[in-house]
């Protein structure tokens, strides 16, 4: 069984502490709008489809107990409250924003004449069904861009296995499972067309190595762990030996020309992956599409605290052994030193092959755009 970020039954809703991975495994009880703001905030949650899943759910909990009012309007009013206090947890991914948009429209399509009780039952129904449909959205996400990446690789019967390159963490801990990039690389190994993966450590939040480093290795696909600086090098050096075929990455925002914002450090992956001859893969839900913004010069990047950058947690080792009951936080620079730190960064469309959605995978037309109006 893949690991679980997001456990949720009716009236209750527990959420891995990923701040702890892989050390620990915790779950917090995240009941509240408060809570799961602050989980949010915190990155004690991240990855784009998973924040707008467990601030939905969260919503969906607190309802069971909140007093919302007696009529549909004032219920309408109390949700939309919640939903823009959840809205501004995180600003760079749109999955949140799309579906605060859709769980408003759900709400306003509960008749007047009815209850207060009507409209919770409908935004309860619609937050569960967002995380229903993530866990399907990901697994056709897998298989599509599994399928295209075969494809792509070699036109003959029986491909050679293809050795793929990821960034940041977009598996079972972005999402309610299997993941949208993670998750296509887990497709080509249970497909066994997967020879390597290759994972970057992802500074300064060490997703990669917190993360997807301890997915790969709980899934047992085989795998190696490099550091942001070292990607050039690995195209360079070991493209052939390992037949890297491709760069596979999630998505924050695909805006509609295409244009992705992502973790910082992907566009620089797409740069070198040009260079290298490597496909650029880009996986999205379309949760996480945004048609309303032209072009990635619109979309917000986050920006985050120094200390991401000028300090490190976590477990102290000791000979060798890694001791959970004592961490300890410890300085990687200068803590005087100036930082800039862009949580994401844009990679344009002109650099990116595909976009593989659960609906299917989007090539470019001959005058190298995308069309992302044909997946809605
Ligand atoms: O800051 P994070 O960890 O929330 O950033 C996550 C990413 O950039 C992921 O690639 C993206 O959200 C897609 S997760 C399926």
């Amino acid at each position: 069984m893949s690991l679980q970020a997001i456990r949720y039954t009716r009236g209750s809703l527990d959420v891995l502490d990923q701040l702890r991975l892989p050390h620990e495994h915790h779950y917090d009880a995240v009941h509240t709008s408060e809570a799961a703001f602050d989980c949010i905030r915190s990155m004690r949650v991240r990855g784009a489809p998973a924040i707008a899943i467990v601030a939905a759910l969260a919503l969906a909990v607190e309802l069971g107990q909140a007093q919302v009012g007696s009529t549909v309007a004032e219920a309408v009013t109390y949700i939309d409250g919640r939903l823009d206090y959840l809205y501004e947890s995180r600003p760079t991914a749109v999955d949140l924003g799309n579906a605060i948009t859709l769980l408003k429209k759900t709400i306003r399509s509960v008749d007047n004449s009815s209850s207060a009780a009507a409209v919770v039952d409908a935004y309860v129904a619609e937050a569960e069904a967002i995380l229903e449909r993530d866990l399907k959205s990901n697994l056709a996400i897998g298989s599509h861009g599994a399928d295209w990446l075969v494809g792509a690789a070699s036109s003959t019967a029986a491909p050679a296995p293809i050795s793929v390159l990821t960034h940041c963490n977009t598996g079972s801990l972005a999402t309610s499972g299997h993941g949208t990039a993670l998750g296509i690389i887990r497709s080509l190994h249970e497909r066994k067309a997967l020879k390597h993966a290759f994972c970057t450590e992802t500074r300064p939040y060490n997703q990669g190595s917190r993360l997807t480093a301890f997915e790969l290795v709980y899934e047992q696909i085989p795998a190696t762990l490099i550091t942001d600086s070292m990607a050039a090098a690995l195209f360079h050096l070991k493209k052939g030996a390992y037949n890297i075929a491709a760069v596979i990455v999630g998505a924050d925002r695909v805006v509609r020309n295409g244009d992705t914002a992502n973790k910082i450090g992907t566009y620089q992956l797409a740069v070198l992956a040009r260079h290298h001859g490597i496909k650029f893969v880009v996986a999205a839900p379309t949760t996480s599409i945004d048609l309303e913004t032209p072009t990635g010069a619109q979309i917000k990047i986050e920006e985050r605290k120094r200390e991401e950058l000028t300090q490190i947690s976590g477990p102290v080792v000791v000979d060798g052994v890694v001791d959970t009951s004592t961490t300890a936080r410890v300085a990687t620079a200068d803590q005087r030193i100036d930082v800039w730190n862009p949580a994401f960064d844009v990679t344009p469309h002109d650099l990116i092959d595909v976009i593989v959605t659960e609906k299917g995978v989007v090539e470019k037309n001959a005058d190298g755009e995308f069309d992302l109006t044909k997946v809605f």
